[in-house]
């Protein structure tokens, strides 16, 4: 027999008994899980989909009362926002020695980029456009937790967002639904590491379902009023992606969705994500949220709870409505207990699946934590993540890198700040243990020419400090008045040859509940620049921040702008690699920067219009005021080098729905300094039945290049690529004229055309 021949049978082979070993699985589960239901009790079932907060907790108060004691009654599913070895034995402890069935307990967290070792905030984790390193650093944090004790985590959040007043675009792949879709399957990889069963595994919880990145005008908890047309096209695919890629659970949204609280929403928890995406795993609210639907208007808390598990959501975080209300309503027969009993199945499953009834404990331990927790490998990781994540917005007359030799004033309050390098939701991750740009700088440059002034306090409005400070934020004003600092900065700043100045926002002033209506740096900071400028000296600008910010002045002002985001436990020595050249940056952002708030929401997939925008023309699709351009573009980023693109050469003009259409270009790093680009391809559909977006990501190539050197890259497309919903809500292909796009952004590209035969 010809080796390809035997070679195919053992691949047959192999698929099938990979197969056979998925249904053992599936109905020894189906058998344990059936026989374990059969000696529960209503209220045990009801209990198992209870979820109630321990401990601490930023995101409101904590409503669950004795715990401990409910626990042992067989009352408590799961429980979030507690880890470490000895916490969860003990709490496990008590499910598994003191209850009746002896069925072990969830434990979740909010580990969203990474639990003790930080990494980048996920808007800086997607702008590194690198998805093994995005998986890998997910698996990094899954380890951590694990070792910590956690079973479950709170991640992926997969809402596109396209308001950067919305403070959770920092928790999200940004504005793009290709680039978020692989984002969204690279981390439910990383986390779930394809076997939930290893000790070393989390099982992710995609988030927040559905569409709550597009509330509106940006504030959060706000409504979301969609065409399905929009929902299928941009919105949705990123949670389709995470659930094909095995996501074990999901979030339901806080947000309305037209009319409907997604909490209580039937056609999305259970028509769209079981019945159509074929969805088997388990359903737990946002906190709160099925109290909330009281707040909407859907009724008292016996009828919320009642339409919250009918709409297909099995566990209750902390509004412990189904454990007040459930037994009541089947006792009145305003609910069949088919639907507690098909909750209570998928949270048994989810358990089943995470080897919990073979071990409660999932061998976790002390030695394990120490062994796993800021290991080496997982802060080298976090720190190549940091370097990777930074976007070079402007470097007027290269002057970046800087000689580390020169006399430079670092100035601005983010230099010293080791707090908020870590950003929002940093889990478990301790700031201390960060370490700051100036301590890095220090270490790695000792006997410098380097000075140093605060310059001005993040912030000088009272009223948001006070509103930032109400859960510890700590934001301090500085002791010395607002004019002092500046005084002090710049005659700092005069006695050296250039300036760094690093500012942005608090960790607190992105993130939930984070919502800003002028999305700047804040004025006390812009007051200082003001000031630097007056100096003459070339001013370099490093940004600390979670969004995009309107950046119109400071573009115009300073020499060099980077941004470095919310960048981890490493951050600070990232910033220094990056600064003196040790790093080439090479991060691209995956959110517009628009000139001013007015342009929001501003997103590079937008639609033509009957009436393009021309600068020129009065009745034309824009503003008297500002241009439709945005600042920067989504895929932006400069390098230290420059990467030149030869046209584009197609393999054909006409394709068919077989067909694989390759494209390539060659690029060369024209400049001096090696570095890394990354190549995106975008399309553009000219006719439809439907109109089309001027651009569409489709795909990327990252490519690293010495000085001088030059590289074909060839892109593969084929008609699946090119589908979308049609007329009739079909998606589908239809044939015709379409663009293809590659460059180095989604403004700055080469062009060619091809044609879809079917
Ligand atoms: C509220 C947030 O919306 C969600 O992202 C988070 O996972 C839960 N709180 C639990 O902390």
């Amino acid at each position: 027999m010809k080796p390809h021949r035997i070679l195919l049978i053992i691949f047959i082979l192999l698929g099938e008994l990979t197969a056979t070993g998925q249904t053992d699985r599936g109905s020894k589960m189906e058998t344990y899980i059936n026989s374990l239901m059969s000696k529960m009790t209503l209220e045990e079932k009801i209990g198992q989909l209870n979820l109630p907060s321990v401990g601490f907790d930023i995101t409101g108060p904590i409503l669950s009362k004795d715990v401990e004691q409910k626990i042992s009654k067989g009352l408590v599913g799961g429980l979030f926002n507690t880890y470490t070895p000895d916490a969860i034995r003990k709490l496990q402890d008590k499910a598994i020695k003191e209850t009746r069935l002896k069925i072990p307990l969830l434990f979740g967290y909010d580990v969203i980029h990474g639990h003790k070792t930080i990494f980048p905030i996920p808007l800086g984790m997607a702008s590194t456009w690198d998805l093994p390193l995005i998986e890998q650093a997910a698996r990094a944090a899954a380890a951590e937790a694990s070792a910590d004790g956690l079973n479950w985590v709170f991640s992926p959040m997969v809402d596109i967002a396209r308001d950067p007043r919305w403070g959770r675009v920092s928790e999200g792949a940004g504005e793009d639904t290709w680039l978020g879709s692989q984002v969204a399957k690279a981390m439910v990889r990383g986390y779930q590491n394809q076997d939930l069963s290893n000790p070393s595994s989390v099982m992710a919880c995609v988030k927040h379902f559905a569409l709550y990145g597009a509330a509106e005008a940006g504030r959060d908890y706000n409504i979301v009023d969609m065409s399905e047309r929009k929902m299928q096209e941009y919105y949705l695919p990123p949670y389709k992606a995470a659930i094909d890629a095995g996501a074990g659970s999901v979030m339901s949204s806080f947000n309305e969705i037209n009319g409907v609280p997604a909490a209580a929403n039937k056609w999305l928890l259970t028509d769209l994500l079981r019945k159509k995406w074929g969805f088997t795993g388990m359903v737990a609210t946002d906190y709160t949220a099925i109290m909330e639907l009281m707040n909407h208007g859907l009724g008292d808390e016996s009828k919320v709870a009642e339409l919250a598990i009918k709409a297909g959501d099995d566990m209750d975080m902390v509004s412990e409505f189904y454990l007040n209300q459930l037994k009541k309503l089947v006792e009145t027969k305003s609910l069949d207990v088919s639907y507690i009993n098909q909750a209570c199945k998928r949270v048994l499953e989810a358990k089943y699946k995470l080897g919990l009834f073979d071990d409660p404990y999932r061998g976790v331990s002390n030695e394990r934590a120490a062994k796993e927790i800021m290991s080496a490998d997982k802060l080298a990781l976090s720190k190549e993540a940091a370097l990777k994540s930074m976007v070079l917005l402007k470097n007027d007359h290269h002057i970046l890198p800087l000689q580390s030799t020169s006399k430079i004033a670092f100035i601005g309050p983010m230099v010293k700040d080791q707090r908020d390098l870590i950003g929002n939701w940093s889990g478990a991750g301790d700031w201390r243990k960060a370490i700051s740009l100036w301590d890095a700088l220090q270490r790695q440059y000792p006997g410098n020419n380097f000075a140093y002034a605060k310059g001005a306090s993040i912030t000088d409005d009272t009223i948001l400090l006070n509103k930032l400070n109400r859960f510890g934020a700590e934001i301090l004003p500085d002791a010395q008045s607002p004019a002092r600092l500046i005084e002090e900065a710049v005659r700092t700043a005069g006695k050296a040859d250039l300036i760094v100045a690093f500012l942005g926002e608090s960790c607190t002033m992105t993130g939930e509940a984070s919502s800003r209506s002028e999305i700047s740096i804040p004025e006390s900071q812009k007051a200082l620049l003001k000031a630097l400028k007056t100096t003459g000296k070339p001013i370099i600008l490093l940004l600390m921040n979670g969004r995009p910010l309107t950046l119109g002045w400071e573009d115009e002002t300073v020499d060099a702008i980077i941004e470095t985001w919310f960048g981890g436990t490493r951050s600070g020595e990232a910033i220094a690699d990056v600064i003196f050249g040790k790093y080439n940056p090479s991060g691209k952002l995956t959110m517009t920067f628009p000139r001013t708030v007015g342009q929001i929401p501003i997103y590079y997939n937008a639609k033509n219009t009957g009436r393009p925008f021309n600068e020129n023309e009065k009745f034309t699709s824009k503003y008297l005021d500002i241009s439709n351009t945005p600042l920067y573009p989504f895929g932006y980023g400069l390098s230290y080098t420059t990467f030149d693109y030869s046209p584009i050469s197609l393999n054909k003009t006409t394709i068919n729905a077989s067909d694989k259409l390759e494209a390539t270009i060659t690029i060369t790093n024209n400049g001096k300094i090696d570095g890394e680009e990354t190549a995106q391809l975008y399309v553009r559909d000219m006719v439809g039945t439907v109109t089309r977006p001027v651009k569409e990501l489709k795909g990327f190539k990252k490519v690293y290049l010495k000085a001088g050197e030059s590289k074909r890259l060839t892109f593969t497309l084929t008609a699946e690529d090119l589908k979308f919903y049609d007329i009739r809500m079909k998606y589908t292909n239809e044939p015709g004229a379409f663009k293809l796009f590659i460059g180095t952004n989604s403004n700055d590209v080469k062009e060619a055309e091809f044609n879809l035969a079917l």
